[in-house]
């Protein structure tokens, strides 16, 4: 077919190409080019085309080396999201530039701009450095030390590569320049069986003449404090460096500098480090190297896990907030106020202090009657400490701590000024995919809080908090939350990684540790929602992104976790026995006894059972594993049977009767028969009523809660709960302030005073699961087809009963981005709709009972409200 444009003309040019653009062409998992990981990196790209009928059916890639030669090769095919590498696989180190091109009936676009890709080091013989680590110095507790070395260049490379890891944080320097913008590198994987290396290309900093290369170590979460107080080197008691140097020379010789035992260690100005308890700095001696003591290294015994190349982003400084008012509290403190709860470092400017001052800097996320709320922090000093060197202007920042704050206290500058203090908001540089806003500004207040809770919580791996004695991968956290994520962020690669460490850290049993990396280390894990991160994110993050390698990836992980929960579920079909987390954090459960919930753990536990083995039945489904899927429909419908038997009677009330026992067998479709299902429906829409639409779910029942309403159809309900502002429901803490989720109902008591229990974080995005519902049903946009190849928009005016009048909702997906954008105005919806090119809509409007279905472009309807 011909490709016309909206005028009419036949749209090719004079050479022939089509006029449809290639945008955003990409490697694997996004922006990240150098230091690929792997031998055959998948390519994507969107496409600007005004013809929504036009369909490529072909796609040219063409690939050039450097030495001059290429290739090109066309496959047939109309994908355009992680196609395969249709080249030999790369080697490592190896840097090529890519084009692609898509066409139909001989006609093909232009080419796209081009992509750069270059491998890392893919072997383990790619490695010739050993870990260095120092003698004496920096050791349990010493400060951070620093290793370094000197070297002669004799000439200005053409190329330079550093390659680069460490058994604990490192920060590294070429002449004393810092190296990237990465921030508390190498980050945190399951050490012993992945280390994260980076790539950096230095050759700006390579300069001929002498050249120091430096690496300051720090704790992190290698040796540093760990789930409880006091428990450090969870991962071993030294720090290490690990550093490859490669330059190229314009002759095409190369030169590869390796720590080794020729390098040195010397103290640095940092005499203290930890995530939980925060940091120490001598400026006087960060200032001045002739105070530092210095050591030989010694080359430690070589690593036995695996270095890996990063599949997410990095973490790096996102955005640098002023502060907004400095407070003297009632106690007579100066507390800087950066009106956002956040993750990151304070930055803070000095001048004319005396050398040995002190500045102490504290930091909170609430203010409690009116001075620091330090107690949510359980033992985490959070405490950053600066001794002056007297230099007319210093700067004050850390580097190897984080802290989860919006107030900071700051002793020892008496002439504090607001202009001299700034937040450095730190996370996972992810790319910002969902957005979402609408006529209620609580609600729009509730899904920044969300997006918030997610950068804090993303940071190099997903956590449950970012500021107490705790800042651990809790799976059942990110189980829930990751359809959020992955439509609020482009969290493919980032959570791809974090599931290798999960496959990594499960027990040859099956069983599935709490926490990824696995710093508990429970020998026997297997608990209800929080194991099922095994089977549920891959089956999230392949909904969002059709991520098929991925999905092969995690395949084994996934079917393991679920025979384990086979062999829990025994003869009678029903997972009855043993420790489980429950419904955790129910609004009824005390401050101390946060499992203490209504629902019945066990009728938790069995949902969750049925709800993955079908997660593994579609997964093999997708990947054409026809055994595995009839062996898991098969084990489903049993466990449905027993469920159905034991826990519902036949006019659907399920046992332990609550708001989560009905969301979960409605949203997960566990009842066997039409009655049961109107029976739970009705029974639901009932306890909403009877609880005045406050939130009576935990963890478990949170996330379902609004949809379980809505498949109920009662979409009135559901918005009347989201809307509820008493205690329990997600804008009460709204209207307490709050600019994070909180991790309870009643972290903050309506008086202004702490919830006494111990888990009382600010910054939990698990509540926040919420916001998938606000996409999806409120917003009207909702994936129909993995990768949002097909979408459906149905906004919740459809049905009655919304006070909501106007909302827009947009998310980039892999083939570009999707806008549903809906108000009601005098009775009559008005909704327009944008599809990117490879993505079909189907649209409903009130009263529709069948949708229209639309390609891309932009579409507008207007339909009377009544129905
Ligand atoms: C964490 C939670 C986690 C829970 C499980 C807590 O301490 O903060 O979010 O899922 O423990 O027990």
């Amino acid at each position: 077919m011909l490709w016309e444009s909206a005028a009419g003309e036949r749209a090719s040019r004079p050479d022939g190409d089509l006029t449809a653009r290639i945008e955003n062409f990409r490697s694997e998992y996004g922006e990240q080019t150098l230091g690929i990981g792997t031998t055959s990196p998948r390519l994507s790209w969107m496409i600007q085309a005004d013809d929504p009928e036009w369909e490529f059916d072909r796609y040219e890639i063409t690939l050039s080396r450097e030495d001059g030669t290429a290739e090109s090769v066309i496959v047939a095919s109309g994908e355009q999201v992680l196609v395969p590498w249709p080249f030999a696989p790369l080697r490592s180190r190896e840097r090529v530039s890519l084009r692609v091109r898509v066409g139909s009936d001989d006609r093909w676009t232009l080419p796209s701009s081009s992509l750069e890709v270059e491998t890392g080091l893919l072997e383990p013989t790619d490695w010739s450095a050993d870990f260095v680590s120092p003698i004496s110095l920096g050791g349990l507790d010493g400060g951070a030390p620093i290793v370094y070395r000197e070297l002669d260049v004799a000439e200005k490379p053409v190329r330079a590569r550093l390659y680069v890891t460490a058994l604990g944080l490192y920060e590294f320097a070429i002449n004393g320049r810092r190296v990237g913008h990465d921030v508390l590198t190498p980050g945190w994987t399951a050490y012993q069986h992945r280390l994260r290396y980076q790539t950096y290309d230095v050759t700006e900093l390579v300069t001929q003449g002498t050249l120091t290369l430096s690496a300051v170590l720090g704790n992190g979460w290698y040796r540093g404090q760990l789930v409880w107080p006091g428990n450090r080197s969870s991962y071993g008691d030294r720090l290490a460096l690990l550093a490859q140097l490669e330059l190229t020379f314009a002759d095409g010789t190369r030169r590869v500098v390796d720590t080794d035992a020729g390098w040195r260690a010397c103290t640095s100005g940092i005499l203290f480090d930890d995530l939980y308890d925060g940091q120490t700095t001598d400026l006087r001696i960060e200032n001045d190297s002739e105070r530092r003591q210095s050591e030989p290294v010694e080359v430690l015994a070589p690593y036995g896990g695996t270095l890996v190349a990063r599949t997410g982003p990095p973490v790096r400084v996102t955005e640098t907030l002023p502060a907004a008012r400095i407070i003297t509290t009632p106690g007579g403190s100066l507390v800087v106020d950066f009106g956002q709860n956040l993750v990151g470092w304070v930055r803070l400017r000095v001048r004319g202090a005396t050398a040995g001052e002190r500045v102490t800097i504290r930091h909170a996320e609430v203010l409690e009657h009116g001075e620091l709320g330090t107690r949510p922090l359980r033992s985490a000093k959070a405490t950053c400490e600066y001794i002056l060197s007297g230099a007319p202007e210093e700067v004050l920042q850390p580097t190897f701590t984080f802290n989860g704050f919006r107030y900071a206290e700051v002793v020892g500058v008496p002439d504090l000024r607001v202009e001299d203090v700034e937040a450095l908001v730190i996370g996972s540089a992810l790319e910002r995919t969902g957005w979402f806003e609408s006529s209620d500004p609580d609600l729009n207040r509730l899904h920044e809080n969300v997006v918030w809770s997610m950068r804090g919580n993303f940071l190099d791996l997903p956590t449950d908090c970012p500021q107490r004695d705790e800042r651990l991968g809790w799976t059942g956290d990110i189980q829930v939350f990751a359809p959020t994520a992955s439509f609020l962020f482009d969290t493919s690669g980032f959570l791809a990684g974090w599931l290798r460490d999960l496959a990594a850290e499960q027990k040859p049993d099956g069983g599935v540790p709490y926490v990824i990396p696995d710093v508990l280390r429970d020998p026997d894990p297997g608990a209800a929602g929080w194991s099922d991160a095994a089977t549920l994110v891959p089956e999230s993050l392949y909904r969002a992104h059709a991520d098929r390698g991925m999905l092969s990836a995690q395949y084994s992980s996934m079917r393991a976790w679920v025979d384990k929960m086979v062999t829990l579920a025994g003869d009678d079909n029903l997972w009855n026995t043993g420790f489980q987390f429950g419904d955790w954090l129910d609004p009824t459960a005390p401050p101390e006894d946060a499992a203490a919930a209504q629902a019945d753990k066990y009728v938790v536990a069995t949902a969750y059972y049925i709800r993955s083995v079908r997660a593994v039945r579609d997964a093999a489904k997708v990947l054409g594993f026809a055994g595995d899927v009839v062996r898991y429909d098969d084990i489903a419908i049993r466990a449905e049977e027993a469920f159905n038997r034991e826990y519902v009677t036949d006019d659907g009330r399920v046992r332990s009767d609550c708001q989560t026992v009905y969301a979960l067998v409605l949203c997960w479709d566990l009842l066997d028969s039409e009655p049961k299902r109107s029976g739970a429906a009705r029974r639901l829409t009932e306890l909403v009523i009877e609880a005045d639409y406050r939130v009576n779910t935990g963890f478990v029942g949170t996330p379902l809660i609004l949809d379980a309403l809505t498949i109920a159809g009662r979409i009135d309900l559901a918005c009347a709960m989201l809307l509820q502002r008493e205690c329990p429901s997600w804008l009460y803490a709204v209207s307490m302030g709050a600019t994070t989720i909180w991790e309870r109902w009643d972290s903050m008591l309506p008086d202004g005073t702490i919830n006494p229990g111990s888990m009382t974080s600010f910054n939990h995005y698990a509540y926040g699961a919420v916001a998938d519902w606000m996409h999806r049903v409120l917003g009207g946009l909702s994936m129909a087809e993995p990768g949002y190849r097909r979408v459906t928009i149905r906004p919740s005016f459809v049905s009655e009963g919304t006070p909501v009048t106007a909302a827009r909702v947009r998310h980039r997906s892999p083939y570009g981005d999707i806008e549903c954008n809906w108000q009601i105005v005098d009775d009559v919806v008005r909704l327009s709709v944008s599809v990117p090119y490879g993505v079909t809509a189907d649209i409903w409007l009130p009263g529709d009972t069948k949708p229209s279905t639309v390609r891309s472009g932009a579409h507008r309807f207007e339909a009377p409200l009544a129905n």
